[in-house]
């Protein structure tokens, strides 16, 4: 092994960044760079994945320059938004349309026909996975069914995920998904090694389009030089909430995060039993890693971070992200006001793709604060539903491991601690999706003999502990079910 750091690209939602790590887990050099969101008719959401690649070159170029060259890179991981899909032509390299993003809802119809055929049981038992527009497989046959260059293109369509994406382009033309994000695709059966033949014949995908389904943790190939000065070994390759529960140190059964991003989304660490759910919680791949299987069970929320941008860009009552810890504090409860954030739908444990987001118990006296406290109150009231969800399928949690960018609001971490009635710990680096894909390549790479070795890497934590009253929590909690039933359930 030459070089001594480790380099990150984590490629969220709506940012991509490029982090160079020491070793021992120091962040030494952060590049970011903002992506476009478009929104072209309701319920729809696409990126452009050259701008994504764009700007993830230039991320890493930035970075790679700070640490002192490429040469001094010993290893790369990568972590992406999961489930978006990505179609190119392996001739050009360039894509043929813009990418459907997890978010997006367009294929709700087509997921009905599939649970209107009584496929749904057969998916969740194979899968893991629920029904609903928010994999990828419905996403990869819209674009089929609906660009005509992905039909005539013929073997030359490459349909992936994002890392695959990102693979690609980093190495001309290595097509490769690891494990953790193929278990999103609705392709992969949750213990088979490769693509399953009875799924793409049922979403109607060629397996030719698709990449190679390779380990999560070792070398999968190395960078072309001519993009970033040296042969890089790629050798960490997650889907970011994987990669956060790694990042969180959960390497037992049982241990649990949550990362509030984009979306929040909760794993907890299955270890080599099959994840299976009888309330709705997704079973998924957590980290292969010489062929080897560990296994989470997950809760994803649609609005965790979008509910904060949408207050602020769309609705106008808070003018930075922070600003929405001080009005939660500015008031001495929620006044009535419930906030439904269905923004994307409503993801774990409703799936309602179709439900629409709910204010109730406006009056005059009703203030921004109010509204705002209430959105930031729905993050706990989701979780919770959560909390339950876990627990009947036995896997409940002892405590909850928060990261991601809205973690850093004190408020939401203590009315989560308050309303889950358990500790929640939140580490003094709350980068941990991207430190979980440097713990991952550094292994991959022979720098850490194991991911436990690799736990050198992390910073303490604080912790949140429980401390509200029993009446006021059982009025919180009855309000938002009251509100679930009657707005979303459409139940009196
Ligand atoms: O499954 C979607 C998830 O990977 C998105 O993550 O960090 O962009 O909220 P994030």
């Amino acid at each position: 092994m030459s070089g001594e750091y480790i380099l990150v690209l984590d490629e969220g939602t709506t940012s991509t960044r490029a982090i160079v790590y020491a070793v021992d887990g120091t962040i030494l050099h952060l590049a970011q760079a903002e992506l476009t969101q478009s929104y072209p008719e309701p319920g729809r959401v696409e990126h452009d994945a050259s701008e994504i690649w764009e700007k993830t070159l230039s991320c890493a170029r930035e970075v790679i320059g700070e640490a002192g060259g490429a040469e001094r890179i010993a290893a790369l991981g990568i972590t992406n938004q999961r489930e978006t899909v990505v179609a190119w032509d392996r001739t050009t390299g360039e894509p043929i349309t813009r990418a459907i993003v997890w978010q997006d809802r367009r294929t709700a119809e087509a997921c009905t026909r599939l649970r209107d055929a009584g496929h749904e049981a057969m998916l969740q038992e194979r899968t893991g996975l629920v029904v609903d527009p928010y994999f990828s497989g419905t996403k990869m046959r819209w674009i089929l069914d609906n660009v005509p260059a992905a039909r005539e293109l013929g073997d030359r369509l490459a349909l992936g995920t994002v890392e695959s994406w990102l693979v690609w382009k980093l190495t001309g033309g290595l097509h490769v998904t690891d494990a953790s994000n193929a278990s999103r695709t609705q392709l992969l059966a949750l213990d088979g090694a490769d693509w399953d033949e009875d799924l793409l014949a049922l979403f109607g995908v060629p397996r030719h389009a698709l990449p190679e389904v390779v380990d999560t943790c070792g070398v999968i190939g190395t960078c072309d030089t001519a993009l970033l000065g040296a042969p890089i070994p790629i050798s960490g390759l997650a889907g970011d909430q994987q990669a956060a529960t790694i990042g969180q140190h959960c390497l037992k059964v049982g241990e649990t995060k949550a990362t509030f991003g984009t979306g929040a989304f909760i794993l907890t660490n299955m270890g080599e039993k099959l994840p299976r759910s009888s309330h709705r919680l997704l079973g998924t791949v957590l980290c292969q890693h010489e062929g080897k299987r560990t296994y989470a069970l997950e809760g994803s929320i649609f609005a965790a971070g979008s509910l904060i941008k949408w207050l602020r860009d769309e609705l106008g009552v808070i003018r930075t992200a922070g600003e929405s810890e001080t009005l939660a504090r500015a008031v001495p409860d929620n006044g009535g006001v419930l906030f439904l954030p269905a923004l994307a739908g409503l993801g774990a444990p409703h799936w309602k793709p179709d439900a629409k987001g709910v204010v109730t118990g406006l009056t005059q006296g009703s203030t921004r604060a109010h509204i705002v406290r209430a959105a930031m109150e729905s993050m706990a009231h989701q979780c919770h539903d959560l909390q339950a969800a876990f627990a009947a399928d036995g896997a409940a949690w002892t405590s909850l491991r928060i990261d991601g960018g809205m973690s850093a609001n004190d408020w939401m971490a203590q009315d989560l601690a308050d309303l889950l009635g358990l500790p929640v710990e939140r580490p003094a680096d709350t980068e941990t999706t991207a430190l979980g894909a440097a713990m991952l390549a550094g292994v991959g790479a022979g720098i850490h003999a194991t991911l436990e070795d690799a736990m050198t890497m992390g910073s303490a934590s604080r912790r949140f502990t429980p401390d509200m009253d029993e009446g006021s929590r059982t009025a919180r909690i009855g309000l938002w079910q009251a509100g679930l039933r009657r707005h979303i359930h459409g139940l009196a």
